[in-house]
This record gives C-alpha cells, sequence and structure tokens, in this order.
C-alpha cells in the first residue's frame, strides 16, 4: 500500500563529477578540463573573438567523445527517481551545469542544462539555436538564417548569463528537497542554489569528497556517483513509499 506522505518538491542539482565514471573529464580535479587549455582561452566570449578557430576545436572535440560513452548508474538513477517521483504524483526537476547529453540519453526529461549543450549551437548573426551533430568552424552556415560565419557552440561563457534561470528559481523556491551531486560548487550562480534553499528544503550532498560548499548542507554522502546516487535514490524512493 502507498504511504499518504506528502512528497517534497525535488530539485537535483549536477556537476561533471556524475559524468566522471562515463569517462568524461571533470574541469578542476587532476587531469580535468582546466588543467589542460586555459578557461579564458576556450569558455569566455573575448576567448572565442581573439581565436575562433581553437574555441571551435575545443568544444568539437569534446562533442565527439560524447559518441564514446554512455550514461553511468548514476545518470539513470535520477531517471529513474524522475520517473517514479512523477507517478507517485511528486514534482521533480533535474538541473544540470553538465554539457553532455548524457541525463538525456539516460532519459531524463524534466532536465535543465543551465550552461548549454554540446549538441546544440547557436548563430551570432540571426540570435537563434538548433541542434548540432557534427563540428562547428568559423564558416559554419546557419542552417535558420543561411549565413556563414556566425555559429558558434550553444554553450555559457564565463562572463554570460545561465539559462533558464528564471524557471530553475521557480523550482528552487517551492522544493523541499535539493540535492546537489558531483559538484565542486564552485560556479555561480548554481553554487548558491543550497544557500538560497537553506532553511525552507532539506538539503543533502552527495558527492567524491566535500565539495567548497558542504558545510552548507545538512546531510552528505561522499563516494563514486555510481554507488551513492543509487544507493541514495532507493533509501528516498523507500521512506516515502
Ligand atoms: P568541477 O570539476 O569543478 O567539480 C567536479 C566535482 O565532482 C568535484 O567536487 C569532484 O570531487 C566531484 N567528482 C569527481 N569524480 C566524481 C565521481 N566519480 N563521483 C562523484 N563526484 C565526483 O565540475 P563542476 O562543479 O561541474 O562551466 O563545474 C562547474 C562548472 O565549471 C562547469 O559547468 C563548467 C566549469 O567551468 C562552464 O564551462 C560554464
Amino acid at each position: 500500500m502507498r504511504s499518504t506522505k506528502r512528497l517534497p518538491r525535488i530539485v537535483v542539482l549536477t556537476g561533471a563529477g556524475v559524468s566522471r565514471e562515463s569517462g568524461l573529464a571533470t574541469f578542476r580535479d587532476a587531469g580535468g578540463a582546466w588543467q589542460q587549455v586555459r578557461m579564458e582561452d576556450v569558455a569566455t566570449p573575448e576567448g572565442f573573438r581573439r581565436d575562433p578557430g581553437r574555441v571551435h576545436a575545443f568544444y568539437n572535440a569534446r562533442r565527439a567523445q560524447l559518441d564514446a560513452v554512455a550514461p553511468n548508474a548514476a545518470h539513470l538513477a535520477l531517471a529513474a527517481l524522475e520517473r517514479e517521483w512523477v507517478a507517485r504524483g511528486g514534482a521533480f526537476l533535474l538541473v544540470t551545469q553538465n554539457v553532455d547529453d548524457l541525463h538525456t540519453r539516460a532519459g531524463s526529461a524534466l532536465l535543465l542544462q543551465m550552461h548549454g549543450a554540446l549538441r546544440r549551437a547557436r548563430c551570432l548573426r540571426c540570435g537563434q539555436s538548433f541542434d548540432w551533430q557534427g563540428d562547428t568552424a568559423v564558416d559554419s552556415v546557419c542552417p535558420r538564417c543561411r549565413r556563414a560565419g556566425g555559429v558558434r557552440p550553444d554553450i555559457v561563457w564565463f562572463g554570460e548569463v545561465p539559462m533558464h534561470l528564471e524557471a530553475i528559481g521557480e523550482a528552487l523556491e517551492g522544493c523541499g528537497l535539493f540535492v546537489s551531486i558531483g559538484t565542486s560548487g564552485s560556479v555561480y550562480p548554481a553554487a548558491g542554489f543550497v544557500a538560497g534553499v537553506r532553511g525552507r528544503a532539506h538539503t543533502v550532498e552527495l558527492n567524491l569528497e566535500p565539495s567548497d560548499g558542504a558545510a552548507l548542507f545538512d546531510e552528505a554522502r561522499h563516494g563514486p556517483a555510481t554507488l551513492v546516487v543509487p544507493e541514495y535514490v532507493a533509501g528516498l524512493l523507500e521512506r516515502f513509499g
């Protein structure tokens, strides 16, 4: 028999750590992206203006990697949580800082990619964004306005405003359970979500190690995402079963 316990609205925030065990490097761990290249060169509008070829090459390589990786047990557990929570009448939103497509491929549908997506591109000439599968280049032609020279990865760079902030803000406003997974908590505004919901929502960190904001969470489980996320999800579904 199902309990009549009121289901808290869940907001989950994920970062690069959730995709690490699928084979995608994080940003700030040893061997991470920001140890290979300078963030200013490949993840700022200034870097793109200075050397667009280098920026296209960086994201082309990362986009190509997606073909070689698959969702892991953590992505799958979050997709299962969404399905189960919604089936029980609960509200759920997954917010990710990740630009890979692994949450989508795992089956997550209530998902907002606040830092953009590798498989999308945008045209600086007409302002439209669209799905993009292969490489982007300085002479790529926009499928919307048919002009060349304005296509860029649809990724949020430093100094730019993250996507979906209004919808994310609304979800955080009403959330009763906030779970942060695989993020160092060093990039705002995402790093500030936990402070914003504290007091109203129960806050949980699932990460390999304590993050920069670890002290702000009510509860923490430290370990690899493929272990701690399925375990946490199973416990949650049982508690509210
Ligand atoms: P970071 O590289 O800053 O942090 C990754 C976090 O994942 C760290 O706290 C690790 O301890 C943890 N981690 C590593 N392996 C893990 C595993 N197997 N299981 C669980 N946790 C693990 O990545 P993000 O916090 O996602 O933005 O970085 C935030 C943003 O900074 C990115 O979206 C990107 C970057 O610059 C842009 O490019 C705009």
